[in-house]
């Protein structure tokens, strides 16, 4: 007898929303496979910004987004991020690299290709999927569709303090002005903007602990699990 069939787990929201420390959790203790597509976003970034490429050089970046051969590797207790071989998991997070990773995410044909690699990720499920397109446009047979999100100042409020915690000298509205105009660019794109699947469940995360948000979402995983 086998286990309990296993799913996939399509998990979308804004920056700062909390949905990559949930996702990662959900994924954790399900024991299915994580895989962060901000991640790839980033990679095809820094590819680029490694190059010299001009921000307006979709030719240059959509070359990158093609060649590049993105994993998710499992190392001991946790999680590492390579792109032709080399680990760029802590590189990626640069802040000059997201920056530039919104730009280059709407550029159509980047997109194809990372949209073909996460499909190609999630095939045989067991997986949390997490970012802005997943149960729209990669994953819209999921059988577990979460979208994450909390009101722009408590999600201003959280990155305030992550930013504030590195010793780095913002204050509460440069963090907010920051994340509404990024919310703007994402969600008004032409491609795959971020939005609501029509049948994803919404978590505002506002007053709620990452436990209370990571039960709820491993119950729901649960439940599809057994039907
Ligand atoms: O979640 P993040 O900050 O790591 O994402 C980096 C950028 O990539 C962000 O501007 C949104 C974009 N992105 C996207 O367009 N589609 C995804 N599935 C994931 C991220």
């Amino acid at each position: 007898m086998g286990g309990p069939r296993k799913v996939t787990v399509a998990i979308d929201g804004p920056a700062g929303s909390g949905k990559s420390t949930v996702s990662k959790e959900v994924a954790r203790r399900l024991g299915y496979a994580y895989v962060d597509t901000g991640a790839m976003y980033r990679s095809v970034a820094l590819l680029g910004m490694r190059a010299g490429l001009a921000p307006t050089d979709r030719e240059g970046f959509i070359a990158r987004a093609a060649a590049a051969r993105m994993e998710f590797r499992v190392i001991g207790a946790g999680q590492r991020f390579f792109v032709n071989g080399e680990d760029l998991t802590d590189a990626v997070r640069d802040p000059e690299v997201g920056a530039l990773s919104s730009p280059v995410s709407a550029i159509l044909e980047v997109r194809k290709h990372l949209t073909a690699a996460q499909q190609r990720m999630a095939a045989g499920g067991g997986v949390v999927m997490e970012g802005r397109d997943i149960g729209t446009v990669v994953c819209p047979h999921a059988e577990v569709k979460v979208f994450v999100t909390a009101t722009p100042p408590e999600r201003a409020r959280r990155r305030y303090l992550e930013v504030k915690a590195k010793g780095e000298d913002v204050t509460q509205e440069q963090v907010l002005a920051e994340i509404s105009e990024r919310d703007q660019r994402d969600s008004s794109r032409e491609v795959a903007p971020l939005r609501r699947a029509e049948d994803a469940v919404e978590l505002i995360t506002d007053g709620l602990s990452i436990d209370e948000v990571v039960a709820r979402i491993t119950e729901m995983v649960r439940e599809a699990e057994a039907r």
